[in-house]
């Protein structure tokens, strides 16, 4: 029997990969490289291979990830909860597209990820891994009792590792579990569980430093985008990858991009989540003022209307999905006009705008003026007022609303 397992190095994966072998599986380990900031591949590699993985490969998909995963979400000004930038929930599908296509290349039949069964990223592995592979058999470790039975706390898989000769690293006693690649880090369970601790005092953040730490004077940055893809960094065009890593230094740097929230897993519990994405929240700041440029009104805010869904949908791992493939051909349209440069002051955390343009601005200065002139004829505003407020009128002559 032969499986392909999402490999991250970390101590649950670790384990995995030798339960999976004591199980009678041939492992295939993938680590797929979306551009964590904090991980040591030479050292995961390493550990792989002592581990006893059959092969042993990295797959660098950073550039994907940023181009063909995190800007299309982005272009879609998509949210979830209103505040959560979905950096761990997009590169979910992208894992298990790149380990299917693994285990095509050595003939696995099954696919082992170390997601708990608590959580949503057992359920985006998932549903992207059918979507793309019906046939394929799904592992899921946490999900099976005998492997809980056997390692019922982390104890029991440090016992497993030192058995094993398999490296613990020393940080994995960090008072929280962490998530990372180039778009975000997440932080929590552990310490973070207590909704009394403070979040951003308690972790120790990867990419960048706080609003306190960071320097008493703002730094400008300008971004440009054509038809809702960011193109230009400081004047100069750049990769998607270059684009987000870039700006993660330059906001890291300026304290920009921390959240603490309790957000509704998909499996029904609340969670609490720690997030720091510097580079993505200046960009879905860089592009909303673009859009304030160049996009329709009405289309602008059904966009708006629809934004929450498409952030549903990819939180909860509906990533291959017909309705997904068509929302985004719509977005691929409604982006057309979006093309322009803004330059936006980041100062403690904060992001402001400094000026912005576009070949295709439909702001119109002389219209929306309030001096005289322009093509705006104010007498117009009379019938519109007129029509407009005419069922409300009925309305309070029916049924008068006591004031
Ligand atoms: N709560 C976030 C999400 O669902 C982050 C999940 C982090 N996953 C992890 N294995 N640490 O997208
Ligand atoms: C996990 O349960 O594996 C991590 C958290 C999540 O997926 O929501």
């Amino acid at each position: 029997k032969s499986c392909v397992l999402a490999y991250s190095g970390g101590l649950d994966t670790s384990v995995i990969l030798g339960w999976l072998q004591d199980q009678g599986y041939e492992v295939h380990a993938v680590y797929v490289d979306l551009g964590q900031p904090c991980e040591d591949r030479a050292a995961i590699k390493k550990k792989a291979e002592d581990g006893g993985a059959a092969s042993y490969r990295a797959i660098d998909v950073r550039e994907e990830l940023c181009r063909d995963f995190a800007f299309p979400v982005l272009s879609w000004q998509a949210k979830y909860e209103q505040i959560y930038l979905l950096g761990t929930s997009i590169a979910r599908p992208l894992i298990s597209k790149v380990c299917l296509q693994v285990a095509r290349e050595v003939g696995a039949t099954a696919y082992a990820h170390g997601a708990t069964g608590k959580g949503n990223d057992q359920c985006r592995f998932q549903l992207a891994a059918e979507a793309l592979d019906p046939k394929i058999e799904m592992i899921a470790p946490w999900r099976i009792k005998a492997f809980r039975q056997a390692f019922p706390g982390r104890t029991e898989l440090i016992a497993y590792c030192e058995q094993k000769n398999i490296p613990v690293k020393a940080s994995t006693s960090k008072p929280y579990s962490s998530d990372e690649n180039v778009l975000h880090i997440s932080y929590e369970a552990g310490q973070l569980e207590e909704l009394d601790v403070n979040g951003v005092e308690l972790v120790d953040f990867g990419m960048g430093v706080s609003p306190q730490e960071a320097p008493d004077k703002s730094e400008t940055v300008s971004i440009g985008f054509v038809s809702g893809v960011p193109t230009t960094l400081n004047g100069k065009k750049v990769s998607a990858l270059d684009m987000v890593e870039g700006l993660n230094t330059i906001a890291g740097r300026n304290g920009v991009g921390r959240i603490d929230m309790v957000e509704n897993r998909f499996v029904g519990m609340k969670s609490r989540g720690v997030y720091e994405s510097p580079g993505m929240t200046v960009l879905y700041n860089a592009l909303m003022n673009v859009e304030q440029l160049t996009m329709d009104r009405d289309l602008m805010h059904l966009r708006d209307r629809m934004a929450p869904e498409v952030a549903e949908m990819v939180y909860y791992g509906f990533w291959y999905t017909p309705k997904m493939d068509a929302l985004m051909a719509f977005m691929n349209e409604a982006r057309k006009p979006v093309t322009g440069d803004v330059t936006l002051k980041l100062y403690k955390g904060n992001i402001s705008i400094e000026s912005r343009t576009s070949p295709n601005s439909l702001y119109d200065a002389e219209i929306a003026t309030m001096e005289g002139g322009g093509s705006y004829n104010q007498d117009d505003a009379e019938g519109f007022l007129r029509i407009q407020g005419l069922p409300s009128r009925v309305q309070g002559t029916v049924k008068p609303r006591s004031f």
